[in-house]
């Protein structure tokens, strides 16, 4: 069981392959977080639990460890769920009803039900045990039993306790377009650290995830506790260090302009919040994130194919007969999925027109879409098409037609950020409009792949035609009807998969991967860069979710030149893709790429399955390298990329990761055999040279 219950001492516990997460009803009645960390006996925990206090000003200390703090009373750290009654009263005061424990295709979990003592609401808090990578999902549930509304000012989805460290240190990422997922890390004092978007989506400036380590830990050793959020629009993660040294991380939708409204006998869901302990370091933190996503977030197993994607190649100027060109030539490198970007429908030859007039523009396709398909399927490759359905250009047929579609103030002006307004998603009429348009061309086409953009932050949140006591709820109405157009999309169109993109990476969050396959993680396709990105990126998220292209050299963005092998490499580390304007590509060109296609195809299943090592020890000396290894450990293949070197100062030895210590290896291009001891504790000489060197070696057992 990897649920307990103590009825002795009313403790629970989680059990999980390397933790233990632990917490009891205090003799206040108070569920008290006690324990989170490498295993335990739940008995272990029975001293810790009892309620405190320092002075009248701070009577009840223990409640800065609640396991889920209802606000009222006494408690003035962050709530996790703070409500408005119909007659005003703002506080709550909550009782336990039961518990049970569930189980649910081979997984446990444990629902703990409280309600307010005198009001009608209930709350259910929600454990789900994934042992095998030392985690849990929680959530919560909040029940309006009564006739009244109830107002919900701020539902977040848990607080996760860290226990006592000498230091907090507090990693995240930060971005911005074209430079997302950039690592920070910061030593928590007292006070709050806020990690937030209030940009309507799940946004680049920030992800939702954190990792909390006592400043010592590294990609292989040292206790992290993490925790991410399944949630695509406005959401905060609030890490506060009380000055009683207990540091709690709290995370859910944001409240910030957002309240949702109860109605007599309605539930409202906070999204699932994943949190785990690793004691390997944060290298260990990700690969139980990325197995966690390959077992039980993503929408299907299928490996990733090798895509080519027009949009740097043509941008707004796509036509038939150029696309067909640009297919003929992916055909031959190999490629498996040829994606159509922007430009194809109404009158968007720019981004000023035609977002919103979702028919095949006929100057550019006379003979519609299925020219070009039945083309590229002919070369044996899918078909894959951009879309971005919930933005509009004014200047579309859809605006003129429905200009009350869009989010906006009747008094104020209409923001256009990239030319665009947001369609109010709210409004019934407008996800029909959504789900008919994408049903009718996913029937009518050989469609097996949809890149969903969405280009923009939401701005005039106003909810036209909604009551006023509910305005505050678009934040969160956006996002669910996002998901129920998804989820309906899916339902009826097995076969096709999609990708989230947002203008880069600005959409990617363990929710968004219950519906997508893949994600654009940016618009920068700068193969350096690119190695940055990908690292926050990896992170929390899975490799194979990671879409790549290679581009064109120098890039568009920073005139940066790379070889084909370098940018290869950079992009072989995710799910390939290419992106270059191939008409323009010798045949040379094309040759090498195809064999670099090839041997990508050889190592994909270790770089889309497999587990992968950070190897950090040389990133001082300018050295980026990632490992990937065969859940058996038989079989691996390391990229690595070096800056620039000065004169004289070569690279000491790279140790690698994942191996069998008793096992012989060979690894291509190199002569003998090596003991994966030799290999994880000697290390190997890596030729790297100059200026943006880079390797990539396939390390075998030898038979
Ligand atoms: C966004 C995406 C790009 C491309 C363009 C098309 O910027 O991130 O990859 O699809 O839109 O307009």
């Amino acid at each position: 069981m990897a649920i307990q219950y103590n009825d002795q001492h009313h403790i629970f516990a989680i059990q999980t392959q390397n933790s233990s997460y632990i917490f009891g009803f205090n003799e206040k009645g108070n569920l008290q977080h006690l324990y989170w960390g490498a295993t335990i006996a739940i008995e272990d925990c029975v001293p810790l639990l009892r309620s405190s206090s320092h002075s009248s000003f701070d009577a009840e200390v223990d409640r800065e460890v609640e396991e889920y703090s209802f606000w009222g009373g006494l408690c003035y750290t962050e709530p996790a769920l703070k409500v408005r009654f119909h007659d005003g009263v703002r506080d709550l005061s909550v009782t336990y009803i039961d518990h049970q424990i569930l189980e649910e295709n081979g997984k446990e979990t444990l629902v703990i039900r409280f309600k307010d003592q005198h009001y009608p609401l209930e709350t259910h808090l929600y454990y789900t045990v994934i042992p095998e990578y030392d985690l849990v999902e929680r959530s919560a549930k909040i029940i309006n039993r009564g006739e009244d509304c109830i107002v919900l000012e701020s539902t977040q989805s848990a607080s996760w306790t860290i226990p006592y460290l000498q230091d907090y240190r507090l990693t995240h990422v930060t971005g911005k377009w074209s430079g997302e997922f950039q690592l920070r890390s910061t030593l928590l004092s007292e006070g709050k650290k806020l990690l937030e978007s209030r940009r309507g989506f799940t946004d680049g400036h920030a992800n939702p995830w954190f990792a909390i380590d006592a400043g010592d830990a590294t990609e292989s050793h040292g206790e992290v506790w993490f925790g991410a959020l399944a949630w695509s629009g406005n959401w905060k993660i609030v890490a506060e260090k009380t000055v009683f040294n207990h540091v709690k991380v709290t995370g859910g939708i944001h409240d910030f302009d957002s309240e949702w409204v109860l109605e007599a006998g309605e539930t409202f869901e906070a999204p699932v919040f994943v949190g785990g302990f690793s004691s390997g370091g944060f290298g260990q933190m990700s690969r139980h994130l990325h197995h966690y996503q390959y077992d039980h977030v993503l929408p299907s197993q299928q490996v990733r194919k090798v895509l080519y994607n027009s949009w740097e190649a043509t941008y707004f100027d796509v036509n038939a007969q150029d696309q067909m060109a640009l297919a003929e030539k992916a055909a031959k490198m190999g490629v498996e999925l040829f994606v159509m970007d922007d430009g194809w429908f109404g009158a968007r030859n720019h981004d000023r027109a035609g977002l919103g007039d979702w028919v095949v523009n006929k100057q550019k396709f006379p003979n519609g879409l299925n020219e070009l398909i039945t083309k590229v399927n002919g070369l044996g490759m899918d078909f894959g098409l951009w879309v971005e359905p919930e933005a509009v250009n004014p200047d579309s047929d859809l605006y003129r037609e429905h200009p009350d579609w869009v989010y906006h103030f009747p008094t104020r002006g209409r923001t256009e950020l990239r030319n665009q307004l947001l369609l109010d998603l709210s409004k019934p009429e407008v996800k029909r409009f959504i789900v008919d348009f994408m049903t009718d061309l996913l029937q009518n086409h050989q469609i097996k792949f949809i890149k969903w953009d969405m280009n923009r932050t939401i701005t005039e949140p106003g909810l036209k035609d909604h009551p006023l006591h509910r305005q505050k709820e678009i934040w969160i109405r956006h996002v669910q009807s996002l998901y129920e157009i998804w989820s309906e999309l899916r339902r009826k169109f097995p076969q096709v998969e999609f990708e989230t993109c947002a203008g880069g990476g600005s959409r990617i969050d363990l929710g968004i991967f219950r519906y997508a396959d893949q994600a654009w993680p940016s618009d920068n396709t700068d193969a350096f860069d690119r190695l940055s990105i990908q690292e926050g990126f990896s992170y929390t998220y899975a490799p194979k979710m990671m879409t790549c292209w290679v581009t064109e050299t120098p890039t568009g963005m920073n005139r940066r030149d790379v070889s084909l092998q370098y940018r290869f490499h950079s992009a072989m580390m995710g799910s390939l893709g290419i992106g270059a304007n191939l008409n323009e590509w010798s045949d040379e060109q094309i040759e090498q790429s195809a064999e670099f296609i090839r041997q990508y195809k050889q190592i994909r299943p270790l770089v889309q399955a497999g587990s992968q090592f950070r190897l950090s020890a040389l990133k001082q000396k300018g050295l980026t390298a990632v490992q990937y290894v065969h859940a058996n450990g038989s079989e691996s293949v390391l990229f690595a990329f070096l800056h620039s070197q000065k004169l004289g100062e070569l690279l000491p030895r790279l140790c690698l990761q994942g191996l069998q210590s008793d096992k012989q290896y060979v690894i291509d291009q190199l002569p003998g055999t090596y003991s994966g001891r030799a290999l994880m504790n000697v290390g190997i000489v890596l030729p790297l040279r100059g200026d943006f060197d880079s390797l990539m070696y396939r390390i075998q057992e030898s038979k």
